[in-house]
């Protein structure tokens, strides 16, 4: 059994963070999300993983993710030079996957820890040609949706239909034996130019292949947009956060519930309500830090409340006088109140950046 990751693509959704890396590598809780789905498949003992890069981002994925030592897996990166659709990649992948059958794993998705191994064992054992997850969704225009007859059997898939067949959603995680290379092979691209794994699944339909579909009970998220990648963050931390503290905190400062701080980090008359994981080499000082925050390493924050938001490397935020929620800050932004006269708002405002003031 091998895995295939895909962690190539556009990432348009989660702009202006994935104009400067890859979507991938946003981190969820301080580690990339990428990170999440490789820890998952090797907890399910596969060790041999191929993960799909694009031009664009490759090198980064590549550089901070390693040869899978790290994880205890053997990675290799297979490149596809442009985003012509998932099943593309899958197409890409064939010389790493052979005749192996395969878990494809969608690189933004994030699925509840240990759910793989028990999808993997009934694949496995017996022996289907396809295994899909089902989700139900209140937006099934956004995903590849199935129709389902009263026995669970999938009679059709369809990608982002504007009039959905149902509400049960594709989650990013396939289960396939060698058959998916000749359905890849028999479709052409979708409207949208992409070579689709749904329709490949589709054929495998038609062909009266085997395939099934289970119902994903735990969480699941496709961390593609800004509010997706917040409520990732939120579970995450809500789940697995333990309370170690390596940085320094001084007497004044009030440290409740699971609270992570790394190394060399410095908390100075802050108040800190878990969850909340500060990374290393941070500096925060007069700060109320609230629940669900993750705070990257080398950031900096100063006068500053922050609730319900993600901090990426190296920002520095400082005597904002309004709480600030629901946030996602870019690695190096600055978020400053300068006292300067005249008295106004200054910026430099990235494409795509969304800002709101009250
Ligand atoms: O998240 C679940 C959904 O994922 C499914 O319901 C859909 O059926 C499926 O098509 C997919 O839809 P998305 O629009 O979310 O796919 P996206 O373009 O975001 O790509 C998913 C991942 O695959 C992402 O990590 C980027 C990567 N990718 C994408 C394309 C198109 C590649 O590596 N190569 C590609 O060519």
């Amino acid at each position: 059994m091998k895995a295939l990751i895909l962690s190539g693509g556009k990432g348009t959704r989660l702009r202006p963070i994935t104009h400067t890396g890859a979507k991938q590598l946003v981190p969820v809780a301080n580690k990339p999300i990428l990170w999440y789905g490789i820890e998952e498949i090797v907890a399910s003992g596969i060790r041999d993983i191929g993960i799909i890069i694009s031009p664009e981002t490759g090198a980064e994925v590549k550089t901070k993710t390693g040869t899978g030592d790290r994880f205890g897996a053997n990675i290799t990166y297979i490149l596809q030079d442009k985003p012509a659709g998932l099943a593309h990649a899958v197409q890409v992948a064939q010389p790493f996957l052979g005749d192996s059958p395969f878990i494809m794993y969608l690189g933004d998705n994030l699925i509840q820890q240990g759910d793989l191994s028990d999808f993997l064992k009934r694949f496995s054992e017996k022996q289907h040609d396809a295994l899909i997850l089902l989700r139900p969704v209140t937006n099934p225009s956004a995903f590849g949706v199935a129709k389902v007859d009263e026995y669970g059997r999938v009679l059709q898939l369809v990608e982002k239909p504007q009039v959905p067949p149902s509400n049960l959603a594709l989650v990013g995680v396939y289960f396939f034996s060698h058959v998916i290379h000749e359905a890849i092979a028999c479709i052409q691209p979708s409207a949208r130019g992409e070579l689709e794994i749904t329709d490949a699944i589709q054929c495998l339909i038609n062909q009266q292949k085997e395939v099934v579909a289970c119902n994903l009970e735990g969480w699941w998220l496709d961390t593609g947009k800004k509010d997706d990648l917040l409520e990732a963050n939120r579970l995450i931390l809500d789940t697995y956060l333990k309370v170690s503290i390596q940085g320094e905190v001084d007497d004044q400062s009030q440290v409740t519930g699971r609270v992570e701080i790394g190394p060399r980090s410095k908390v100075i008359n802050c108040i800190i309500r878990g969850p909340v994981v500060i990374g290393s080499d941070c500096y925060l000082e007069n700060c109320f830090i609230g629940p669900y925050s993750s705070i990257a390493d080398q950031s900096i924050v100063i006068d500053t409340d922050l609730e319900h938001s993600v901090v990426l490397q190296g920002a520095q935020i400082a005597r904002i006088h309004q709480r600030i929620i629901d946030s996602v800050i870019g690695q190096r932004a600055q978020l400053t109140v300068a006292p300067r006269r005249p008295k106004a708002l200054r910026f430099l405002i990235g494409d795509d950046c969304q800002i709101e003031l009250s």
